[in-house]
Parts: structure tokens; sequence; C-alpha cells
């Protein structure tokens, strides 16, 4: 069995999803299942080299799990030609410096959303990486939730009927950081470091719209700051000057209306920490991270509206659960195996960098609306 080393340069991977889910979680698991085996028999054997700014940092994660390539020199990695792909889970604002510089170096892209924080510089990397002849992708990990791919099933399956409408609720309450640590990352919080709710998920709710159920026709969105003061990772005051919550209503080809609350500060009374409710004429279903559950037209009750009464239904114990049948891996793990096979293989991957300029669109759109407090069209993109 011929097997195919590929050094990836992991750029980012002190941070929260660089280590937790694409390092250990994804590239690393992969090295420990013995790689990633191709349709032909080649067995993909990912190199991570890790870079970063601290030393110390970089240092201790090889040690822990022992790996001996480490760098604070991108250049450098960038130089090797070992090392085939380049991965970014840094900041998002200081992703397009190092994008550029992999895709001059030639290097294979493969970068967290959203890849720019802006419109034109995500379409721009766009482009660069084509004129390079680089191939490129962007995470959309929503997309490989159980809970999703379940949904994604009931929709090819024809269960909804007509789809409706889709209700996403997502969110729960991040702690200010003063008297209980914050438990994200204080430049969420600040807009001249990139954060924001609407620039955060807006390109997620953009692909998950898409892929499962219709391409997004026009937003309408109101953004706020409901937390204007928070506390950082050393204890300081600050003003938080980035959206934490964000209000969405988009409109799907085929008339489908889609709603969003997105919010760090909501406390959760949901089953999941994200759960969408679509309803079509033939049944209804919840979707979750993980679960699943459906309400068909012949089990639908029927509601009688009189406040007098105590409710006379468990409405919440007549849905029925959708089985697993199959397994479920990890879905920033399952999306690396199919770049890596696309890198290798050349087999398709349509989550590209011009894929995630289409979330950057959403996100710009969002933000414009709720300035303007209008709702916007989402024009067509196109390299
Ligand atoms: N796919 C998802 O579900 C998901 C979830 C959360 C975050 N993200 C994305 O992942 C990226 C990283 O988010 P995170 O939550 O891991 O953040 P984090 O703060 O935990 O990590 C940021 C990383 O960037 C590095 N970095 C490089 N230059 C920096 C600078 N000038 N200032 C600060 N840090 C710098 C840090 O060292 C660290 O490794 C963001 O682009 C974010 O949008 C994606």
């Amino acid at each position: 069995m011929a097997q195919r080393s590929i050094g990836i340069v992991m750029n980012g991977v002190t941070g929260r999803m660089g280590y937790r889910q694409h390092l250990v979680r994804s590239i690393l698991a992969l090295r420990d299942q013995g790689g990633l085996t191709l349709p032909d028999g080649t067995v993909v054997m990912p190199e991570p080299v890790l870079v970063g700014r601290s030393e110390e940092k970089l240092r201790t994660i090889a040690e822990r799990h022992g790996l001996t390539q480490w760098t604070t020199d991108l250049d450098a990695a960038l130089a090797d030609p070992a090392n085939e792909i380049y991965f970014d889970a840094q900041l998002t604002q200081v992703r397009e410096k190092a994008l550029r510089a992999a895709i001059a170096a030639g290097k294979h892209i493969y970068t967290e959303k959203p890849s720019a924080d802006s419109l034109d510089a995500a379409l721009s990397l766009a482009r660069a990486a084509r004129d390079a002849g680089v191939k490129n992708g962007v995470v959309q990990d929503k997309l490989f939730l159980p809970g999703l791919l379940k949904l994604k099933r009931l929709v090819d399956s024809g269960f909804f009927g007509r789809i409706l409408s889709v209700r996403g609720e997502f969110g729960y309450w991040v702690f200010e950081g003063d008297w209980q640590a914050a438990q994200r990352p204080s430049w969420n919080y600040r807009a001249e470091d990139g954060g924001g709710m609407v620039l955060d998920m807006f390109p997620h709710w953009h692909y998950v719209l898409e892929r499962v159920f219709a391409p997004v026709r026009s937003v309408y969105a109101q953004a706020a700051t409901h937390v204007p003061e928070r506390w950082d990772e050393h204890g300081h005051a600050y003003r938080a000057t980035a959206d934490d919550a964000a209000y969405g209503v988009f409109e799907l080809d085929g008339g489908v209306i889609a709603q969003i609350n997105s919010s760090w500060a909501v406390r959760v009374d949901r089953d999941e920490l994200v759960e969408f409710q679509v309803d079509g004429t033939e049944g209804s279903a919840v979707a979750g991270l993980r679960n699943c559950r459906i309400q068909h037209r012949a089990t639908t009750p029927k509601p009688v509206w009189n406040p007098d009464l105590p409710a006379t239904e468990p409405f919440r114990a007549q849905w029925q659960q959708v089985p697993d049948n199959q397994d479920f891996d990890n879905g920033f793990k399952v999306q690396w195996e199919q770049f890596l096979a696309h890198v290798v293989a050349d087999a398709p991957f349509p989550y590209d960098l011009l894929a995630g300029a289409k979330g950057v669109q959403l996100a710009e759109l969002g933000l414009r609306s709720s300035r303007e407090g209008r709702r916007l069209d989402v024009p067509e993109l196109s390299l």
C-alpha cells in the first residue's frame, strides 16, 4: 500500500479552534488511525508543522503530542517544499496576509471561517488562489454535525413536502469576565479586533441555509451590543464595541423564510446550543447539534387556543427521534479528510474560497442591513 506524506503548516494552533478541533480532533486523530485511506488504496499521512507567535506555547503543544516540527517563522515553513498545505486558524484579522503569503508560495489553502474580514478581501483571496492554481477550502463544519446531517437526510427524502420556514436559535450566556471568567476570547467582543456576532455566525448560517435548503436571496438583520462592558483574559475592563447578538431574517430561493437568532447574551432553554425548526406542508423537524426530531402531518395535534385552560397536550412529547443509522465522526475531521482527498486525488470539494466569500458577503450585508434598517438583496457572486 502506497503511503503519501503531506506536510501541513498549521498556523494558530495555540488558539481554541486551531488546537482542539483542527490539531487534536482532526490531524492527530487521523494520524492515530493510521492516516487517510483513499479509494485507490493510497494512505495519506498528514505531517503537521506547528506555527505561531510563541515558542514556548508551540514547544509545549509539540511535546505534549510527540511532534517535532514547530516554528515561529512562517516564511521558513512556507519555503519548505514538503509542506504542501497551509492551514489558518488565526485571529480573523491577521488571516489575509498569511493566506496571501501561502498562495504566493504555491501552497494549497485551507482556512477557518470567515476567510477574510471584508468581501473585497475574501474575493481577492479566492481570485489569487485560482490564478495561482492552488486548491483551496474553507471550514464549513456545521454541515457535518449529526443533527444537520439528519436534517439534510429529511430534506433529500422529501419528508417536508414544500418547506415553508426555518427558525434557528443559537447562543448561550457568555460571562462578562468580572466575577466569572468569560468562556470565549475577548477579541470576539471588540469590532477593532475583528469580533462580532454577525461576522462570526452569518458565514455559518450562509452555508447551512444554502446547502441544506436553498440559496439566500435577501437579508434583514438587526445587530445589537447587549452587554457593553466586559473583562478580558487579564481581568481588565474593556468596552464591547462589537455586536454580541444578531436577529436575522433571510429569504431563500423558492420563498422559504429563514429566521435565525444568534446571541451571546441569552440563557439556554433548549435541548442543544443551536436548534433549527423546519416547518413544511407534510411535516416538521427540530434539529440540533446531534439530535433531530420530527412530527409528520398525520401525527400533528390540533391545539385550540384557550388561555383559560392549562395546556391540554404534552406538545414536546409528540415528536419522534430520527435514528442515527450511521456512525458520525467529528465534523472538522470529516471535512479535513475531504480536503486531503481533494488535494491528493482531486476528489470534489465544493467548500472553496469562493464559497467562503459568499459567507463574508452575507455578514457584510447583514451589518449594512442593520445599520440602514432595511432588507437587502444578496447579489450572485462570481470570480
Ligand atoms: N468553525 C467554527 O465553528 C469556529 C468557531 C470559533 C472560531 N472560529 C474561527 O477560528 C478563528 C480563531 O478563533 P478562536 O476562537 O480559536 O480564537 P483564539 O483567540 O482562541 O485563537 C486565535 C489564534 O490566533 C493567533 N494569533 C495570531 N495573531 C494574533 C494576534 N495578532 N492577536 C491575537 N491572536 C493572534 C493566536 O495566537 C491563537 O493561536 C477565528 O477566525 C474564528 O472566526 C471558527
